[in-house]
């Protein structure tokens, strides 16, 4: 089946299951499950029931969709995303991304565990990613383009809404939240940087770094979406003091930045 069929097919499957189309779409990053609980009236599909969908093999993340209002508005909430060290495609990772767009999601919001490279920075802060660098081996349009998807060759001027990241900050203020600003560099992993690989990756303009959010952002401007996307800080890869990370570490510490992240996108879905 061609993709778009398949797009087509998995969104009336979706359809069929929801009471309300969703309008905003938030995709969760690692240990940030926590926003889950600020959706009312939820309902639940798993991946596993979903045609076409790929199933998640991450400790930390769910597998399933999530329906319902926050902050007024009709969300669709993906609780675990597909990452390409785990082996999936480029098209699988970023197959939910096209199926929120068929339901009609105009804004999407994406978040996820980082690893800071700015000496600003400090574990459990907030990062609205302001542009990113992509060194994923592959890109997600690669291949045919479908015009009924998007254009061959999109711009990527303004992959972070210019709007939505100054709403952020507006609204980060007046919650007293604080908020780092930066570029994100998506790479494959699964392994953590070397410290030569942070310094380099800081060299070169990045702030954090991470291992998703860019294939499913490229995906969403490809298809015209409007895109919104914020870091934990997880851990911190240039210090002068040698680290060791582990995926525990990353977890306990977005756990704890994980309310004031589910408390901005609130309000900024509200004021939406
Ligand atoms: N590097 C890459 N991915 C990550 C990191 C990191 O330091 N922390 C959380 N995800």
């Amino acid at each position: 089946m061609e993709l778009f069929d398949k797009i087509e097919s998995t969104a009336s499957f979706i359809k069929s299951r929801i009471k309300e189309t969703p309008t905003c779409g938030i995709i969760l990053g690692s240990g940030l499950g926590g926003m889950i609980e600020l959706i009312e009236n939820q309902t639940e599909i798993h991946y596993s029931e979903i045609p076409n969908f790929p199933v998640s093999t991450v400790e930390g993340h769910a597998g399933k969709l999530v329906f319902g209002t926050m902050g007024g508005k009709n969300v669709m909430l993906m609780a675990g995303r597909f990452h390409y060290y785990e082996g999936y495609g480029m098209q699988e990772i970023t197959f939910p991304v096209r199926v929120m767009k068929a339901l009609g999601i105009e804004y999407l919001f994406v978040s996820n565990a980082a690893g800071g490279m700015n000496p600003k920075f400090d574990i459990g802060d907030l990062m609205i990613i302001t542009d990113h660098i992509n060194l994923f081996p592959e890109h997600p349009l690669r291949g045919k383009n479908d015009s009924r998807l998007g254009t061959r060759f999109p711009d990527m001027g303004e992959a972070y809404n210019k709007e939505l990241i100054e709403m952020a900050n507006y609204l980060a203020g007046r919650m007293e939240i604080k908020v780092r600003s930066g570029v994100y560099v998506g790479l494959q992993g699964p392994t953590f940087e070397t410290p030569a690989e942070y310094r380099w990756l800081h060299t070169i303009g990045g702030d954090a770094v991470g291992m998703s959010t860019v294939p499913e952002v490229i995906v969403a401007r490809h298809g015209g979406m409007k895109v919104f996307a914020m870091s934990v800080i997880t851990d911190l890869g240039i210090t002068d003091i040698p680290v060791v990370i582990t995926h525990e570490e990353v977890l306990e510490a977005a756990k704890i930045a994980a309310p004031k992240m589910a408390a901005l996108v609130q309000a900024m879905i509200k004021t939406i």
